[in-house]
């Protein structure tokens, strides 16, 4: 009985520390103390709005309004639209790519070109609709000319992907290509051997792939497609997908 009373008044008193660190730190940010460098995405919410860490949904769109407007990198400059990544939000499967691209840059979504057409059928045959998965990219900005993203570009844009990942918490992740596929393994064998299997990140399997442009331009390979066709099987025998 004693130890529950004093249990609860300690409870007690450390939410209020919490409370009075948080009150503490939210005046810092008004007044824009540099010494605490918290950026616009790890801002701490003002207490009414709580519960918005709870809810997926509006995490989400905090966190897509954030990409919008972020000028974080050279390649806002260059974007017409960010693309923060669009689909099921309470999925268990994750598609991840490099960075948009010509398409993506002008409608705002993601992997809506030839490489997305692709990308689309090879959902589909996963018995799977575009819209019951999600589908995103480690940069949210398209790279000028379609170039791979620099090292600065992706460690600015990592913590979207991350957040975007503690939102979803999906089962799987399936990585596009070499770019994608750095940012969860760190592993220099290359893409043909690293492709179909497992690795853990965080609890969540990843199965790195080549990325569907890949297969757009190598065509006349059908190997190549077989290769994707029999990682992806192996997801969907993960994932209990008949
Ligand atoms: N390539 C990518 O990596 N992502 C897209 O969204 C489109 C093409």
């Amino acid at each position: 009985m004693w130890l529950k009373k004093s249990e609860s008044s300690l409870t007690k008193k450390i939410k209020n520390l919490a409370d009075n660190v948080e009150e503490q730190l939210r005046f810092f940010q008004q007044i824009g103390a540099g010494f605490l460098n918290v950026s616009e995405k790890t801002q701490i919410l003002p207490k009414e709005n709580r519960e918005e860490r709870e809810a997926p949904e509006l995490r989400m769109k905090r966190l897509e309004s954030a990409v919008l407007s972020c000028r974080g990198c050279r390649l806002s400059e260059t974007r017409t639209k960010a693309v923060p990544g669009e689909g099921d939000i309470r999925t268990g499967l994750m598609f991840v790519g490099e960075g948009p691209g010509r398409d993506e840059d002008i409608q705002g979504k993601p992997f809506v070109g030839r490489a997305g057409q692709l990308l689309t059928k090879i959902i589909a045959a996963m018995k799977y609709d575009r819209n019951q998965v999600y589908i995103t990219n480690v940069v949210k900005c398209r790279p000028p000319n379609n170039r791979n993203p620099k090292p600065e570009e992706i460690e600015q844009c990592r913590d979207y992907l991350l957040e975007q990942i503690d939102i979803i918490q999906p089962r799987v992740i399936v990585t596009l290509g070499r770019v994608a596929a750095d940012f969860f393994v760190k592993s220099s064998l290359k893409m043909t051997d690293l492709r179909g299997h497992f690795y853990d990140f965080q609890g969540i399997q990843v199965m790195p792939t080549f990325h569907p442009s890949y297969l757009v331009r190598n065509e006349g390979n059908k190997s190549l497609k077989r290769m994707v066709w029999e990682d992806m099987k192996k997801v969907m025998a993960f994932l209990g997908k008949k």
